[in-house]
């Protein structure tokens, strides 16, 4: 039986990778995305539902079950504004859309997260997606995959010329990633997208919490 995938953040640069994927998968037979806008993909199993994401965890969505949900969604702090708001995407919408899924009965969440998330670190950006993190594992989904990237490669519209600078800065730098520094290798969207495809088809129960240096580029090769 094909599955049903429910997404979130399928505009962004790893969500629209991850969609475009699960549309060409024989695995999934529909796939719901939630969104504020639409993601400007097609195909015969995409179910577009446009969502009030300060409400997200009530809404209706045109099927009855999920079997896997993906969540894409993030913001950086510039766009949000501040650092409350930048929580209230990366964190609270990011939750809501997990209870979404378990109010949908879906068996796996899988979800993008960041390398060095910690729900005490003093770091900003990595307390919110470690407790992003904390709190989805309180809603003891049957299996949840959490994938933690490194600096993403990929091509954006948006200009974000903090990211394009550390991508510059990384990129000559490419050779000394080894060893220890394996996991500060920046990564391709594409292959955090087949990663996630991958997991969800291979996860079992509990958590599995996928690092920067385990998510392989030739896996964005591969035919899904
Ligand atoms: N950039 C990096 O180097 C990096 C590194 C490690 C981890 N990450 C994490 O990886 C994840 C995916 O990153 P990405 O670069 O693919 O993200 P992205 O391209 O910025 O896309 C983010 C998605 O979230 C949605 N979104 C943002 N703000 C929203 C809001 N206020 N309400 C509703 N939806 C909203 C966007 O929808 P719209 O199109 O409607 O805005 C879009 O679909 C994020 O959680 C990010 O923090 C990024």
């Amino acid at each position: 039986m094909p599955r049903t995938a429910l997404v979130a953040g399928a505009t962004g640069l790893v969500g629209s990778a991850l969609l475009r994927r699960l549309l060409a998968h024989p695995s999934w037979g529909r796939v719901v995305s939630v969104g504020r806008r639409p993601s400007g993909q097609a195909g015969p199993g995409l179910l577009e539902v446009e969502v009030d994401f300060d409400d997200l965890e009530s809404a209706e969505l045109p099927v009855t079950a999920v079997d896997d949900a993906f969540c894409c969604l993030g913001t950086t702090r510039k766009k949000a504004g501040s650092l409350e708001a930048f929580e209230r995407v990366d964190r609270h919408y990011v939750v809501a859309f997990g209870r979404l899924a378990k109010r949908f009965g879906a068996l796996r969440l899988l979800v993008v997260s960041a390398m060095l998330a910690d729900p005490e670190s003093g770091n900003d950006y990595a307390r919110v997606k470690g407790r992003m993190e904390r709190d989805l594992e309180g809603l003891a989904l049957p299996s949840l995959t959490v994938v933690r990237p490194s600096l993403l490669l990929g091509k954006r519209r948006e200009s974000r010329p903090l990211e394009a600078a550390s991508i510059a800065v990384a990129r000559p730098l490419a050779g000394l990633f080894v060893g220890p520094l394996k996991r500060f290798r920046p990564v391709t969207a594409e292959a955090v997208a087949a990663t996630m495809v991958r997991r969800a088809l291979a996860a079992g129960e509990g958590v599995e919490v996928v690092e920067s240096d385990d998510i392989r580029e030739r896996e964005s090769c591969r035919p899904e």
